[in-house]
């Protein structure tokens, strides 16, 4: 397993998967960094719903995102679990919460050489009209709406972590 800060200089988005499931070891290492992130007043109401890959809930969800058209790839790239994030509505600090977490999560799956991508892409989605019959069969608890999701698999394909611009990003008082 890697260190944090090789696993943090390493992680970029993966945007190709294997077919292969994740091990048991691997989906409760990636919930475990999920759960143990921070959260707001130790609040600890981020909700986590593991959605296999090919659950009819998700397929829903990309027929609707992609209005009935057929794209290359659905919004999670055909990774084998989609990890979906949801939050109390009704909690100020939730997004930030979520966002914490799922960093977690990513790093976790670089830590133990898989892959993750970051989805914001189906929010219109899942707040939309559908929105809670979507939330209903993810299981989200009662008055939880959608964060963000991150997808997990084996690297069908590598990509070279990003690159940044310090002076532009950074003031040093
Ligand atoms: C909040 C958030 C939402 C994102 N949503 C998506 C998404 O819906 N689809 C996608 O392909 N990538 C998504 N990404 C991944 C970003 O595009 C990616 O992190 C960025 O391009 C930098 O690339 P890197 O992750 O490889 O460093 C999201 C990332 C974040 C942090």
């Amino acid at each position: 397993m890697k260190d944090v800060l090789q696993a943090i200089k390493d992680r970029s988005s993966t945007r190709a998967y294997t077919p292969e499931k994740l091990t048991d070891g691997e989906l409760t290492t990636l919930l475990q960094a999920a759960l143990q992130a921070p959260t707001a007043a130790n609040r600890q109401e981020i909700h986590v719903t593991v959605a296999d890959g090919g659950s009819p809930v998700l397929a829903e969800i990309q027929r609707e995102l992609a209005g009935g058209k057929d794209t290359p790839h659905n919004f999670y790239y055909e990774a084998p679990t989609v990890l979906v994030l949801s939050g109390d509505s009704a909690f100020h600090w939730s997004a930030v919460d979520a966002g914490i977490a799922a960093e977690n999560i990513a790093l976790a799956a670089e830590g133990l050489g898989l892959g993750s991508l970051i989805i914001g892409c189906i929010r219109g989605v899942m707040t939309g009209e559908r929105g809670e019959e979507f939330s209903k069969a993810l299981r989200f608890p009662e008055g939880y709406v959608y964060q963000v999701a991150v997808a997990v698999g084996r690297k069908a394909a590598g990509k070279e972590p990003h690159t940044y611009d310090a002076a532009k990003n950074v003031t040093v008082l």
